[in-house]
């Protein structure tokens, strides 16, 4: 196995593989009616990359030093069959973790499957426990309801579950404390998401930001946290424990606390573009390298050039000139 570096010497450790570029949800922040509407040109199937074509990249991934694959979207339950492409990737010798993100609404009947198909953990997305809010931030109709069983079901079939909640002012400020508590009691981790820029529809500006020193600050009104040293290096969320308790909460904070110094993780796009950042302008379009005849060794060397070349910071630099005006690809694109 090789290890190779990028320009700052980080290692590519993380792959992170969006499925597809659909979403079920419409959440405010991430893909607004207004924008993504019925209209709107989502990928038609044969421009996804197949689970073959995934399968064959995630080997030469992991074969150049990867040790860990997230599954995202848009919404990756969407993707038809999703539990065949996780038992192929499980199958590969030298990944050593599988997760997957997602909304939570199709987990219910989903979580068993993933589960056998050899799925140890999911990240699931929540912004508020009051029916009304967080209907209006989904802007779909879903409850949080349908989201805490999905939620249930996949502790029931033995997944490790930690839920994703993203802090934006004048959005969920409120929920704040309800969901700190409603989690410490079921022990489940609750990851705060600084909102970020992500993409160029989001109506991001730094005054929307609610920062970790500020949750942080209205937890310890309620709650006596103590900071827990990160499990590995590179780890994205920050993370503390209830005292007394088993129960951790987390804060990612890509606008406060940049962390892009021990950043490992590269991307590919549901088109089977590979990304170096969340904030990249461009990608590497691997899918027409896939499909011509070239060999695993000329997609490794791809890989290994363009990783190599990385001088990606962007968190680490964000200005309120950049978040308003650099291109950036839509965070259900990317997959986040
Ligand atoms: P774990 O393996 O469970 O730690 O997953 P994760 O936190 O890396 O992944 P998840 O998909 O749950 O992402 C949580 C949040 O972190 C999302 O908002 C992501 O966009 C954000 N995130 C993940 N990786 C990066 C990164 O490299 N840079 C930035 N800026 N944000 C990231
Ligand atoms: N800022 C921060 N997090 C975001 N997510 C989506 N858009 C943003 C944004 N602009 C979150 C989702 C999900 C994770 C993959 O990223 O809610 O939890
Ligand atoms: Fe919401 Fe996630 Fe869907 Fe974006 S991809 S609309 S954040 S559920
Ligand atoms: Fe990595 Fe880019 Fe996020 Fe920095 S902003 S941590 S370089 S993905």
């Amino acid at each position: 196995m090789t290890v190779i570096t990028d320009k700052f010497g980080r290692p590519m450790k993380d792959l992170r593989i969006s499925v597809i570029d659909r979403c079920n949800f419409r959440c405010t922040y991430c893909m607004p009616k207004e924008i993504f509407g019925r209209d709107f040109a989502f990928m038609p199937r044969e421009q996804l990359l197949s689970f073959e074509e995934i399968e064959r990249l995630a080997k030469i991934f992991i074969d150049l030093g990867v040790k860990k694959i997230r599954l995202t979207g848009g919404e990756p339950l969407l993707r038809r069959d999703l539990p065949v492409l996780i038992e192929k990737l499980t199958a590969i010798e030298g990944l050593e973790d599988i997760g997957l993100t997602t909304n939570g609404s199709l987990l219910g009947h989903m979580a068993q499957k993933l589960k056998n198909a050899g799925l140890q953990r999911v990240n699931v997305s929540l912004d508020a426990l009051d029916a009304e809010l967080f209907k209006s931030i989904n802007d779909s109709g879903v409850g949080p309801e349908r989201v805490l069983q999905g939620i249930k079901k996949a502790q029931e079939v033995g997944l490790e579950v930690k839920v994703n909640m993203v802090v934006k002012k004048g959005m969920n400020d409120q929920e704040v404390v309800p969901m700190a508590k409603y989690f410490k009691q079921l022990g489940i981790c609750l990851r705060y998401i600084e909102f970020m820029d992500v993409g160029q529809t989001n109506g991001w500006d730094f005054t929307k930001v609610i920062t970790k020193n500020d949750i942080y600050h209205e937890l310890t009104k309620h709650f006596d946290l103590e900071a827990i040293d990160p499990d590995y290096v590179g780890e994205v969320a920050k993370r503390y424990r209830y005292k007394g308790t088993n129960s951790e909460v987390g804060f990612i904070t890509s606008v406060s606390e940049s962390f892009c110094s021990t950043c490992t993780r590269a991307r590919i796009a549901a088109d089977g573009k590979m990304y170096t950042c969340l904030f990249a302008a461009d990608g590497f379009d691997f899918r027409a390298l896939l499909r011509s005849d070239k060999s695993d060794r000329e997609v490794r060397t791809t890989i290994m050039n363009i990783w190599s070349n990385r001088t990606d910071r962007y968190s680490d630099e964000r200005t309120a000139e950049s978040a308003k005006n650099k291109k950036k690809i839509e965070m259900s694109y990317i997959g986040g």
